[in-house]
Order: structure tokens, then sequence, then C-alpha cells
């Protein structure tokens, strides 16, 4: 069997990552969170008050980013470093969030992040998730899904998933982060959040998550 390219892209919050992940470790797969790369990012600008309006104060900020991913010795999951320090619970809190989709529109920022997600597709045998991947990561993608949820669940959904992290958020805080962040990267210059033709649709508001997973292992068994 030959080992593929799977690429997910959606909006915020409607499953993208769990389901990438449960998918690449039944293909005993990669998996990728581009998103994590974006808000690691995000951290290292707020934490260095990098001017994002300086071209020069970004490219430099850029040139000291060093992002990788380790799987956990006991969880097994992967889980994201910048610069050597364990970043994967920080970089999901709210003020990342607050700040990642403005981030994202930088060019220069987008080209380092494309760059890096190119050369660890290399090898095949990837999923990866985010907003751009079968657009502009990975244009030829084996598969590519576009994953979307009515907006309440996904609200809903992203609540409980910061609720079981301890962090206590409204949800009217949410929506209002989550209709931010769908309206800049639908619209941004730089590669926007769009649905490749060649992508198929899947709905997650009426699927349970092992649905959902196992409909995308069958599409990726089709294509290998
Ligand atoms: O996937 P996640 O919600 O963690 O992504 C956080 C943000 O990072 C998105 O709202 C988007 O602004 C940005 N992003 C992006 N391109 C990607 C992945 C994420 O612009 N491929």
């Amino acid at each position: 069997m030959k080992k593929i390219v799977i690429a997910i892209d959606g909006y915020s919050a409607c499953g993208k990552s769990s389901t990438a992940k449960q998918v690449a470790a039944l293909l005993k797969y990669k998996y990728v969170d581009s998103g994590a790369m974006y808000r690691s990012v995000t951290l290292y600008f707020l934490e260095h008050y990098v001017d994002m309006d300086n071209p020069k104060s970004v490219a430099r900020a850029l040139s000291e980013i060093d992002i990788t991913f380790h799987r956990h010795e006991t969880t097994g999951q992967n889980e994201t470093f910048l610069n050597g320090l364990n970043v994967e619970k920080e970089i999901r809190e709210m003020r990342i969030s607050d700040n990642v989709s403005q981030v994202s529109t930088i060019k220069a920022v987008r080209e380092a992040m494309v760059s890096l997600q190119k050369k660890m597709g290399k090898s095949k045998g990837i999923v990866m998730d985010g907003r751009d991947i079968g657009s502009v990561v990975f244009p030829t993608a084996d598969l590519k899904i576009f994953m979307t949820a009515d907006f309440d669940v996904r609200a809903e959904r992203r609540q409980k998933e910061l609720f079981d992290k301890n962090e206590l958020v409204d949800l009217d805080d949410v929506k209002a982060n989550l209709k931010k962040r769908d309206l800049i990267d639908t619209t941004r210059a730089e590669s926007p959040l769009i649905k490749p033709e060649d992508a198929i649709v899947v709905d997650t508001t009426h699927m349970f998550f092992k649905e959902q997973v196992e409909h995308i292992v069958q599409l990726a068994g089709s294509r290998m």
C-alpha cells in the first residue's frame, strides 16, 4: 500500500485536530498540527513584544524561532516545542487564540511556516490540519478534507475543551473569538481559508467523533 498525504482544512473548532490526530494514529502516519505552529509564533511575538507592523522585527523574530514536535513518552501524543520548551498547554490559552489570526495574516510568517510544513511532508505518510493545507501547503495531496460544523456546536465544543483544560471561558467570549478568527482567516489576502475544489466536505455537526474518524480513514483507504 502506498503512503499518502492527507490535508484537513476547515473553520476553527470543528474538530479538525482531534480527528486528524486519531486518523494519523490509526494509519500509523505522522500528524502535524499546523495551527500549533502559528500559535507558537504568536506566543513568541507576545512574549517578546514583537512589533508586527515592522517587517524587520518580524524577520528577526522568525529567525529566532525554532518549532518542533515531540512525542510524549506516556501519552504518545505529539507536543509542540518552541525553542526547546514544551508550549503545548500555553498555546491553547485564550490570549493566544485572541491574537493568532492577526499574526497569521503576516506574509513572512506564512512563508516561514509553509516552508517548514512542506519539508515535513516530504516523506509522505502524513496527516496535516489547518486552513491552507490543501490549497497551499500540499496542493497535490492525495486526500483533501474540508471540515465544517454548525457555529453553535463548534462554540460549545471549544468551551468544553477549554473547561477540560481548567480554563473557564464564557460561551459568548468563545463565540466572539471564533467569529473573529473565521472572519480574519477567510478574508485575509495571504492564503485565506477556502474549500479546495477537489476537497471532500465533512460536516461534523451530527457526527460522533468515532464516525468522522472512520469516514476519513475509509476515504484514505480508497486512495492508497
Ligand atoms: O487550528 P487552530 O485553530 O489551532 O489555528 C489557530 C489559528 O492559526 C487559525 O485561526 C488561523 O488564524 C491560523 N492558521 C492558519 N493557517 C493554518 C493553520 C492555522 O492561518 N494552516
